[in-house]
């Protein structure tokens, strides 16, 4: 995903833009660039690769400049290139502009700007709003930015400069995040607050269809219609070290060993023991309206899509309510059937992605509640939902999720079960789910202890380049999750299967070169599961197996076991997903991978 930085104010904007910049590399990305605000006009500059790429084509280049905007970008439309990265200019220069997002329209745009006599020089959607700007402009950026978008379709979110206006930035966004941020005789603009965190906690998210004009002293926010806003100042308490990695060789480790935090933080101010009950005032729901839910779709991508898998078997079980989930990319092109008793449940980490967007977008469309279970505050998803809960895990900055990916689980049992107090959950049956849950945190505590013996066992694992994840029930969900753990940062081709189908295909694939790792906790199919594991072993497969303490008949049929508490059975996937993150990521160290940035991924996927 895109990242935008911009400054205007009274210091000099190039080394804040390029540290605002590395600040966002976690967002993915292939190329930079910058453009200044100079004496004789904008400089621009822009780099293929990595940020310290642009800082070496910067070298010896001191800037006086106090107004500039800076951007990474992930290729949509066009290669990496120093051509297609951003900043795009007018023909003269006069114009700078940075975008995070997709215009769908851009051909036709292309065409009618070709029409009115321009080049376009490179293969990018973006260089088309330049000139759109350019051909609208008559002595004010902000209208001629608002002429320009009012012909675009898509989603965007921009900063423009003109030496023409030499203290102005103007910021927009539809679709993509844009935060402005409000400092001290400077303003600052960026796709997140960890660009800014470092300079002013004071931020304004903007909304869909607002255009901004930020001045070093001031910013004035209008929608696309020219109806003024009244800024919604915010005070944002993320202090820099839990964006620093806090001392761990990388952000995902840092994020595996947060859990225990994460967990109580999502729990935190929402059990009520003696009720058995769980409290989320998020949701707007009232407890009539909750009780009329007779059907539930979850929608999400990726991990999140894992975790509402998850979700599926709690809802079902504890509150009988049938749970649909659906791949956000597939249900917003469906046909799907919503009436006023359905509830869709998006869920989403970063709040961004663009398909979890729209198919919550889509649901609304169709007269659905429609609620959010998201981690980043204030992001689209959970800007644009009925209700809903943010998990409070933090900023997740590995682009493997991991924290969040545990903290949605949470969320999804709380959920649960409030849903099953308002049928037939007894009191008692709330208060153990309840206990169960506090318990989680510590449990997960002990298992990463185990992150030594883990490590061991990825050096017998990591020059394997297949891998088979097996588990049944509600563990079915976290063997996806853990193989796509595996192969999103190790490149380690992994699949996760049901335990029972691996004998419909699968089990082809076994041999000495294949290892299978099996989830077979004590749950009511852990017999099946042992059945499952001597098929393997019968084959010469290697076996590693997540088992539950106790279970010691289990070690003389593996190759490896790594143990984890007893917990409800609903509760199990939060423990056995914490071997399967800590095992992918030594696997992927051994590797020499890009563990935080693995190649082609980003954070959040805002296009589609
Ligand atoms: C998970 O490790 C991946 N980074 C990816 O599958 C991610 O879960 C997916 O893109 C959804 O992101 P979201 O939760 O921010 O919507």
């Amino acid at each position: 995903m895109c990242g935008i930085v911009g400054y205007v104010g009274k210091r000099k904007a190039l080394p804040i833009l390029i540290n605002g910049l590395k600040r966002l590399e976690y967002r993915g990305y292939d190329s930079a660039g910058l453009a200044l605000m100079g004496e004789n006009g904008l400089m621009v500059s822009k780099s293929v690769g990595k940020i310290k790429m642009l800082e070496q084509a910067l070298e010896g280049r001191d800037s006086d400049s106090t107004h500039g905007i800076a951007h990474t970008r992930w290729a949509t439309h066009g290669e990496p290139s120093e051509v297609n990265a951003h900043p795009h200019t007018d023909e003269n220069c006069e114009i700078a502009l940075v975008h995070n997002g997709i215009i769908e329209n851009y051909r036709t745009l292309k065409e009618y700007l070709q029409r009115n006599g321009y080049t376009m020089h490179s293969e990018t959607d973006t260089e088309i709003l330049v000139h759109l700007v350019h051909l609208h402009y008559n002595g004010d950026l902000t209208e001629a930015v608002r002429a320009a978008l009012t012909q675009v379709e898509g989603t965007y979110a921009i900063a423009v400069v003109s030496q023409l206006h030499p203290d102005t930035i103007v910021a927009a966004r539809k679709g993509s995040p844009l935060v402005l941020g409000h400092g001290d005789g400077e303003n600052f603009v960026a796709s997140d607050v960890s660009a800014m965190l470092e300079h002013t906690n004071r931020v304004v998210y903007l909304e869909d269809g607002e255009i901004a004009t930020v001045t070093p002293h001031d910013y004035t926010i209008t929608t696309i219609q020219n109806v003024k806003i009244s800024p919604r100042l915010e005070e944002i308490h993320l202090s820099l070290d839990m964006i620093e990695k806090a001392g761990y060789e990388h952000f995902m480790l840092k994020e595996i060993h947060e859990q225990p935090e994460c967990l109580r933080n999502a729990i935190r101010g929402r059990l009520n023991f003696d009720e058995g009950m769980t409290r989320l005032n998020g949701l707007n729901l009232q407890y009539e309206e909750l009780r009329r839910i007779k059907r539930i779709i979850i929608t999400a991508c990726g991990t999140s899509w894992h975790s509402a898998l998850i979700g599926k078997y709690m809802i079902e079980e504890v509150a009988r309510i049938p749970v649909h989930v659906e791949y956000a990319s597939e249900f917003r092109y469906s046909s799907p059937i919503i009436d006023n008793t359905t509830v869709l449940l998006a869920i989403s980490q970063s709040g961004e992605t663009a398909d979890t967007l729209a198919a919550m977008r889509e649901a609304k469309k169709l007269g659905c509640t429609v609620l959010g279970i998201v981690n980043v505050v204030g992001s689209s998803i959970a800007r644009e939902s009925d209700g809903g809960v943010y998990i409070h895990a933090g900023p997740e900055i590995g682009v493997a999720s991991t924290k969040a990916f545990t903290s949605q689980v949470m969320v999804l049992a709380l959920i649960a079960n409030l849903l099953g107090r308002m049928r037939q959950t007894s009191v008692s049956q709330g208060r153990e789910m309840i206990s169960a849950m506090e318990k989680i945190p510590e449990q997960i505590e002990q298992i990463l202890k185990m992150e030594p013996a883990i490590q061991r066992i990825a050096e017998g694992y990591y020059r394997n380049n297949n891998a088979l994840y097996l588990g049944r029930g509600i563990n079915f969900p976290v063997a996806l999750e853990g193989a796509l753990k595996l192969k999103e940062i190790s490149y380690i081709h992994a699949e996760g299967y049901p335990a029972a189908e691996m004998k419909h295909g699968p089990i082809a694939l076994i041999d000495e070169n294949m290892p299978v790792v099996v989830i077979a906790p004590k749950d009511p199919v852990h017999d099946k599961v042992m059945s499952n594991i001597a098929q393997v072993r019968a084959r010469n497969g290697r076996v590693i197996a997540i088992a539950t303490e106790g279970d010691h008949e289990i070690a003389d049929h593996v190759n490896h076991v790594i143990y984890i508490p007893a917990t409800n059975h609903l509760l199990t996937p939060l423990l056995s997903v914490i071997p399967l993150q800590m095992l992918a990521y030594h696997i992927a160290v051994l590797r020499g991978c890009s563990v935080d940035q693995p190649r082609n991924l980003a954070k959040s996927v805002t296009v589609e």
